[in-house]
């Protein structure tokens, strides 16, 4: 029997409850975060400790449950209680003057109250809350009706998993209720994924709707977690009925239930306000946070609405007005190729410069050679062009072929430094993987330097070109040595300016190991992975001497990872570095993870389910303080599978392929044994 949890415990876990509630509304809802990342997560993770200690104490509606739990075999479909239709479109001014004069015709009325908000350009979702607590959040589907996402949805930080009693009453709004609105990826969050996307050579996602819905509608909610989606409310419903008698007051009601919702919308009196309305953020929409690719009008007051009802596809009430979208076409002069830090070719199409959404537009990435054979695209070509937001537009597809097309091949050389291009078979980077070339250098330098890294202020791209071209910082160790002199030759470099620089590359001097590591730019060794590194080893002599096998003993570091970094340090350039960067009195050193015995030594192991006496990261640090390592999936290498409750597919795998299962207890047992 677990122990009863004594009442300062239960005290402390509602109170860190309601401070992470209080912090993720200011952080995801109001935007104005009140503590840091790092204090957020310290919270947090006292909870998690508390809980894992107490499992009874867990509530479906704590902070927890957004990490996400274990992904399932499907989706159960649900029926809408009332549909969820779609809207008719009005494409010109025209289109909406027509629509009002339908809708005062149908209402008997001359003018109309309109409210015009945002069309979000994401995925619609229906959540349902009883008794103030989410219960369950479901797709649009074919309108009557959709997939049941919840676990997916719960995930999202902009969605209250409870709503507080008192702002309910104060609202006069039932304790069970349906909010409808749309999931949506911010232009930030999606640019950030399709860098990492590029740098793992991953999928490119086209534009930040789909990786949004392809977000919601998978069956894994850890990644719906990582995708960091946000949810914009629109309408609120009780019992099937819109309970207010005009639309402004859901929006309100809405933000005060700490619902993300647009404070964009406006109420407009008659048609002119609304095209006026329409206009005006036709010219601000590039600015938003969000893309939109509208704007949606619903007659304000609900009696008229309901007067007017619904067509068989969607309301009379409202209308979409849709924007043109940012597309243009034009010709792709030449495709040539950037060099980044890790030595990774990027195809980059030069295009015929042309105006698309008020800005010129000459260069779009083509990401990978993946890409390059998906659109077909040849030098000579037209090809139709979208601007969806993202600083750099991309190309949609080939319109008409070239008469002199030519294809794009990539070039055996480096073309900054002219030596050969690797390309490992299978894989889709093709790198320059001469340490010394400067195209390399410069990004190299710049990641060095960046706020993640050694942090170090002021270390921008147009010094760091200076720096290189003129030979100062033949790497990054170089930087240890830049004389005040060398720093403030450089051209718009004031002495002042060339004093603090200096001081921000020596106080980097302290930074972690684990910083260090990440700053190096080994391919394939991001942030966490450094963290992860520099818990194991204890500084970067042990990490460059470790050999595969030793790497892959570090949780999370597997076959791919644990190569990348025997091929950094085998390099002796790399090696060479290393030394360098002692010298200069860059050489941190880490705590080392305390080894307690080998009794799990070679032996893997596989977690599933939930565990009652500690976390998922407590038990993998415990496998590795004895020896052992932890994979992410059973096979028949697998030594033995963890089994916890509410266990997933691996517990069934591991049945299938005749591994050895474990309760918790049983695990308890032999970590205990002598
Ligand atoms: S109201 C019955 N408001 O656009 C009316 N929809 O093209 C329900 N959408 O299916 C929709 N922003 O997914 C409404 N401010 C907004 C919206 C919005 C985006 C989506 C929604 C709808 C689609 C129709």
């Amino acid at each position: 029997m677990a122990k009863a949890a004594p009442k300062s415990v239960i005290k402390e876990i509602a109170e860190l409850r309601d401070k992470l509630r209080y912090h993720e509304y200011r952080y995801y809802i109001l935007d104005e975060p009140e503590i840091s990342d790092a204090a957020y997560d310290g919270l947090m993770n006292r909870l998690k400790e508390l809980e894992t200690a107490y499992p009874e104490l867990v509530t479906p509606d704590s902070p927890t449950v957004r990490v996400g739990g274990a992904p399932r075999e499907g989706f159960q479909t649900v029926r809408h209680a009332r549909a969820m239709l779609s809207l008719d479109n009005a494409f010109s001014y025209d289109g909406l003057r027509e629509w009002d004069r339908r809708v005062r015709e149908g209402s008997g009325r001359e003018k109309i109250e309109y409210i015009a908000e945002h069309k979000f350009d994401g995925l619609s979702i229906s959540l349902q809350y009883e008794d103030g607590f989410l219960v369950r959040g479901v797709t649009r589907g074919d309108g009557a009706t959709g997939e049941d996402v919840t676990p997916n949805v719960k995930t999202i930080r902009s969605i209250p998993l409870q709503v507080d009693p008192a702002i309910l009453k104060k609202a006069k709004l039932a304790a069970s209720f349906e909010v409808r609105g749309e999931v949506l990826m911010t232009r930030k969050a999606f640019e950030a994924l399709n860098r990492q996307q590029e740098k793992i050579g991953g999928k490119i996602f086209v534009n930040a709707r789909n990786s949004a819905a392809g977000a919601v509608r998978v069956l894994d909610p850890s990644i719906t977690a990582a995708r960091r989606l946000d949810f914009f409310a629109y309408y609120l419903f009780v019992d099937g009925k819109v309970p207010f008698a005009k639309h402004s007051e859901s929006l309100s009601v809405l933000k005060q239930l700490h619902f993300r919702a647009s404070d964009d919308w406006k109420l407009c009196n008659g048609i002119d306000a609304v095209t006026e309305y329409c206009d005006t953020w036709d010219s601000k929409r590039e600015k938003l946070a969000y893309e939109i690719d509208g704007v949606v009008i619903k007659v304000n007051s609900t009696g008229i609405q309901n007067e007017l009802g619904f067509t068989s596809k969607a309301p009379r009430w409202a209308i979409a007005f849709k924007y043109p979208a940012r597309q243009e076409t034009t010709v792709v002069n030449d495709i040539r190729v950037n060099v980044g830090r890790t030595g990774a070719l990027t195809p980059v199409a030069f295009l015929e410069p042309v105006q698309v959404g008020g800005v010129t537009v000459s260069r779009s990435t083509l990401h990978n050679m993946d890409e390059v054979a998906r659109l077909g695209v040849q030098i000579g070509d037209t090809v139709l062009i979208e601007r969806a937001g993202e600083v750099i537009p991309h190309v949609l597809k080939v319109l008409k072929e070239g008469k002199n097309r030519r294809p794009f091949l990539m070039p055996k050389e480096c073309p900054e430094c002219g030596s050969a291009i690797h390309h490992v078979e299978g894989e889709v980077a093709y790198r320059c993987v001469n340490a010394a070339c400067p195209a390399k250098r410069k990004e190299s330098l710049l990641h060095f330097a960046s706020r993640h890294a050694m942090n170090i202020d002021g270390l921008g791209d147009k010094i760091v070109d200076q720096l290189v071209d003129k030979g100062l910082a033949k790497d990054v160790a170089d930087l240890y040595t830049l004389k005040e002199g060398d720093v403030a030759g450089l051209e718009r470099m004031a002495e002042k300016s060339a004093q603090n620089l200096l001081l921000e590359i020596a106080g980097s001097k302290k930074s972690s190991l684990a910083r260090l590591i990440y700053a190096l730019g080994i391919f394939s060794v991001g942030e966490r992975t450094g963290q992860l590194l520099a818990e194991h080893f204890s500084s970067l002599e042990e990490l460059a001497a470790a050999k595969e096998e030793q790497l892959e003993a570090v949780h999370e570091v597997g076959p791919k990872v644990a190569a990348s970094i025997v091929e950094f340090f085998s390099e002796p350039a790399n090696r060479q570095l290393i030394k360098k960067l002692n010298k200069v009195g860059v050489h941190p050193t880490a705590e080392k993870r305390k080894v307690k015995s080998d009794k799990f030594a070679g032996k893997s192991f596989v977690f599933t389910g939930g565990l009652a006496n500690r976390s998922r990261e407590e038990a993998a640090e415990l496998v590795q303080q004895h020896g052992g390592k932890i994979s992410s999936s059973v096979s028949k290498k697998t030594d033995y599978v963890v089994v916890g409750t509410d266990p997933g597919s691996k517990y069934d795998k591991a049945k299938e392929l005749g591994v050895t299962i474990l309760t918790e207890l049983e695990f308890d047992k032999i970590i205990q044994s002598k």
